[in-house]
């Protein structure tokens, strides 16, 4: 190996691993649940995030250690298939990496325990599926609650019934039968913010709305039953790539060739016209002119937008998107009842409303300053994908640590019918499900030794749904406390934390090259190459 390298092999290996992603699991802790707290993360340009959102947290984090950051990816993976439930899931896979390193003292060989792992991730599973309970799409009552418990553990939580109201609204509206299953893109729900005004203010807008204002002050602000054209080419007189000379010898030439650009960008707005569009939606820029000529036309242009906004605007007005001014026509041409200029706080936004294709929803979030906004926004894409979760697969938990224990509950059951050192995995992973309620109940302040043994007595008595209420510090029957969770985000909690464990326990070797040195002065060859003198090992 080359110099700088590093070795690390068997129980060393495993423990340092274990040990950084342990680490990482201790640092969202103290988040969990709605008497979490919440992290200040300040980044190399002093930018301030505050949130309480796992995978938040770990993405700001300049996290360096291999298997730390395999931790960071189970938030990551736990964010991008059910969106919530990052927090639990690195907990959890922190929590098992932890009761392994006993099993490993114990001289338990990592294979067993990961085989140990995967039987009892199996059970939990099972477990839940059969416990879960059916959800009837046909009211809202059950989505909305879902979305409030999400939300509830969130910098936003005092406006969670308001909030949880428009994610309800926006995902049934984008929600669409697909084999006779219920679909949902999140993506397709277009969040807008502005800071100003409270959080109350947020609202849900039938059609998309744009954080940019009319080009030019001359055109209308204002346009009912908007023919829209989607351009993705710009209304600017093309510069050429390279230096380009022309030669004008007298004042002539020179207006002349002024007025081939004026007739030029008027025959851009001829095109446009022609078509039949009163509204032009660019997504590139527009030349002061051209602004000018639209604008004595009634036209009202919007410029540089987002490609990914374009995307909206073409699948909510039915557009095409034209690169080719010379092809524009009247059947590219997108339509909405109204499109308009409004203020929002200090800034202007351009509302595009009523749009032929009534599945396409903007939430425009509101709040007293730019932190707050930015934390209900991860929020409601939590409460978002939760609704999502529960429209695609209708079935729901309780939470506040019911299921964890219930599932702790059957594996340690199904424990006993194993031989010996299996048996010892498979309880160790009972007893790591148990870190959600003792988390729960110690980021609450409630003593967590005497609630885990009283809900693991109550369990035992077939008291599938008790769990600890963190508001009121009691424990009690979760469904009646209305503490709701998609069945997808658990069996994703799972999946990913077992998996990420798993994972780390099967490295027993650790191999890093060491860094790029530059050679000393007079040894030559290339930078990180071996030079004279390099020892590897
Ligand atoms: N009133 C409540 N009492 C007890 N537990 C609750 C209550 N409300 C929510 N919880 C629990 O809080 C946990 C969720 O906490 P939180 O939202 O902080 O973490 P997460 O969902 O794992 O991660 P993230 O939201 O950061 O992706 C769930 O286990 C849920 O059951
Ligand atoms: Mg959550």
């Amino acid at each position: 190996m080359k110099e700088g390298s590093t070795r690390s092999r068997g129980h060393d290996a495993q423990h340092t691993n274990i040990m950084a992603a342990k680490i990482v699991a201790e640092t969202v802790k103290s988040c969990l649940g709605p008497k979490g707290m919440d992290k200040m993360l300040v980044d190399s340009f002093g930018d301030v995030t505050i949130t309480s959102d796992g995978r938040t947290i770990l993405d700001e984090m300049d996290i360096q250690h291999p298997a730390a950051k395999m931790m960071v990816e189970v938030a990551k993976t736990q964010d991008n298939e059910a969106g919530d439930g990052t927090t639990t899931a690195v907990i959890i896979a922190g929590e098992l990496l932890s009761k392994s390193e006993d099993l490993i003292d114990k001289n338990i060989h990592p294979t067993i325990i990961i085989d140990g792992y995967k039987k009892a991730s199996e059970k939990a599973l099972e477990t839940i599926e059969k416990i879960a309970i059916p959800v009837d799409l046909k009211t809202t009552e059950q989505l909305k609650k879902a979305a409030m418990t999400s939300m509830a553990s969130k910098l936003v939580a005092e406006q969670r019934e308001h909030l949880a109201e428009l994610a309800v609204k926006a995902i049934l509206a984008v929600a669409g039968k697909d084999d006779g299953k219920y679909r949902a893109d999140v993506e397709d729900v277009k969040v807008e913010k502005k800071p100003g005004e409270s959080l109350r203010e947020t609202r849900l807008i039938q059609g998309i709305v744009l954080d940019k204002e009319v080009a030019h002050s001359g055109m209308p602000k204002r346009i009912e039953k908007a023919k829209i054209a989607l351009l993705d080419a710009s209304l600017e007189i093309e510069k050429t790539e390279f230096d380009a000379k022309i030669n004008i010898e007298n004042p002539d030439q020179m207006e002349a060739f002024l007025k081939q650009e004026e007739q030029m960008m008027r025959d851009m707005v001829d095109k446009i016209t022609a078509a039949g569009a009163n509204v032009v939606l660019c997504q590139k820029g527009i030349d002061d002119m051209v602004q000018h000529f639209l604008a004595r036309k009634s036209i009202l242009a919007v410029r540089r937008i987002k490609k990914s906004d374009m995307e909206k605007l073409a699948k909510a007005t039915g557009g095409n998107i034209t690169s080719n001014l010379d092809s524009i026509n009247s059947k590219d041409l997108g339509y909405a009842d109204l499109v308009e200029e409004r203020k929002i706080g200090d800034d202007k936004m351009t509302f595009i409303e009523g749009c032929r294709h009534p599945k396409s929803v903007t939430i425009l979030i509101r709040g007293g300053t730019e932190r707050i906004v930015d934390e209900a926004e991860r929020s409601i894409h939590d409460a978002l994908c939760v609704v999502r979760d529960i429209v695609e697969e209708p079935k729901i938990l309780a939470g506040g640590g019911a299921p964890e224990l219930e599932a702790s509950r059957v594996i340690r059951k199904y424990a006993e019918t194993l031989p010996g050192r299996e048996q010892l995995a498979v309880k160790a992973y009972a007893e790591a499900l148990e870190v959600i309620p003792i988390t729960l109940s110690e980021n609450a302040g409630l003593d967590p030794i005497d609630i885990l043994s009283n809900l693991r007595s109550k369990h035992e008595e077939n008291q599938t749904w008790a769990g600890i209420e963190v508001q009121t510090g009691k424990i009690q029957d979760m469904f009646k406390a209305n503490v709701f969770e998609p069945i997808s985000v658990k069996k994703q909690i799972i999946r990913s934390a077992t998996e990420a464990s798993s994972l780390i326990l099967k490295i027993d070797d650790v191999i890093a090259s060491g860094k790029m040195k530059t050679p000393p002065p007079g040894a030559g060859g290339p930078p990180g190459g071996e030079y004279p003198g390099a020892e590897g090992y």
